[in-house]
């Protein structure tokens, strides 16, 4: 995937602007509150996802404008693309002049992976954010998959609504055992594709970690679960049944499961450093875009918003300089940061305008 062109008009503190991204690793840069992120997140809104920065569409149209245009052009491994989105009362997409149904339908187009400093909360927050990461590549990556993550999350809710009601109405003790069978053969359907994805994730988190601790640290990643198989998780609902009864909620499954992040063999969320964190984060993230990579046969393009604070000397520099075959986009506000970049492309963003480098 190669973003060689993209235009906004009216979005957000954006001028009109023309970016010319070149192959490889480009740097936004600028100071604080010029527009850095908003062009990256430009950028990602092609992909036909919500912003990373959960904005509604209405923020994303400049003040006192009433839509904001983006046109991209972009190669993939087949042609050269123009994509084209329109933000006003809802979002309009066109792709090489057809219409689409909406910006959804950009979906699997445009393909992108990014890093927002939000993201850190994968190694320091607790489980869930993890089972959500995992179960969103899951389903990112095999769409059919999404229907056991749905229909999990809906049965859980049906149990917990069922564990009140029963209390009243006892004749109701026998839709829960027919709940209690549907939920182990689909708790474990979620189960398995989790430790799929994690089988094919792990490798490539590993190297791209390697590299950027110098070979100097280990990442492992190793699923912590609360049953194994569906036969298990079907005898630890019967056994917490009675505890169940009384905190009215399913008290283990795979809803309680957990990705553990190790660096050096200890849990990167208790002892790992601020760099340690945000590295294993990042590497979270090119592991996603190379799994990704190889099932779709695109290579996506990178956003990587923030990510150079609190990384070392070493680490800026591998993210700027040996990261092959891809493009990247980094927004920096640290000029010695940006002094580190060797080829690549430097962009200045000053109000809202791409101005000349100095
Ligand atoms: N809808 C909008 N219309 C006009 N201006 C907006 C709109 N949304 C955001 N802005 C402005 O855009 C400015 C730049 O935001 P952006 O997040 O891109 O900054 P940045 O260059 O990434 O800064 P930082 O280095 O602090 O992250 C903000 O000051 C904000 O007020
Ligand atoms: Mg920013």
């Amino acid at each position: 995937m190669k973003l060689s062109e993209l235009r906004a008009k009216g979005f957000r503190n954006l001028a009109e602007t023309v970016y010319e991204p070149g192959e490889g690793v480009n740097v936004i840069f600028g100071e604080n509150a010029q527009g850095k992120t908003n062009l990256l997140e430009a950028i990602w809104l092609m992909s036909g996802l919500k912003s990373f920065r959960g904005a509604k569409d209405q923020e994303l149209i400049a003040f006192g404008a009433l839509f904001a245009k983006l046109k991209a052009t972009y190669e993939n491994a087949v042609r050269e693309n123009r994509a084209e989105l329109t933000i006003a009362d809802k979002k309009t997409a066109v792709l090489n002049g057809v219409k689409l149904g909406s910006a959804a339908g950009f979906l699997g187009k445009f393909s992108a992976v990014v890093f927002a400093p939000s993201f850190l909360s994968i190694v320091k927050s607790g489980p869930e954010e993890r089972r959500r990461f995992l179960d969103a590549s899951v389903c990112q990556l095999r769409p059919a998959a999404a229907a056991s993550v749905t229909e999990f999350s809906r049965l859980l809710k049906q149990r917990g609504a069922l564990l009140k009601d029963v209390q009243i109405e006892s004749s109701l003790y026998d839709m829960l055992d027919v709940l209690d069978e549907r939920l182990a053969t689909v708790g474990d359907k979620v189960v398995e594709q989790r430790k799929e994805y994690l089988t094919r994730l792990t490798p490539e988190v590993s190297e791209i970690y390697r590299g950027l601790s110098g070979g100097r640290e280990e990442i492992t990643l190793r699923y912590v679960g609360t049953c194994d198989g569906e036969e298990n998780f079907a005898s630890l609902l019967k056994k917490n049944r009675r505890e169940d009864l009384l905190s009215k909620t399913t008290t283990g499954g795979p809803h309680r499961d957990d990705l553990e992040i190790l660096i050096n063999g200890v849990s990167a969320r208790a002892f790992g450093s601020q760099g340690q964190q945000r590295s294993a984060a990042l590497a979270l993230k090119f592991g996603e875009s190379a799994v990704l990579q190889a099932e779709t046969g695109e290579t996506p393009v990178i956003l990587l918003d923030d990510v150079m604070s609190e990384l070392d000397a070493y680490r800026q520099d591998f993210i700027l300089n040996h990261i092959k075959d891809r493009q990247v986009f980094i927004t920096c506000c640290d000029p010695e940061a940006v002094g580190r970049l060797s080829g690549g492309t430097r962009t200045k963003i000053e109000e809202g305008r791409i101005v000349p480098c100095t």
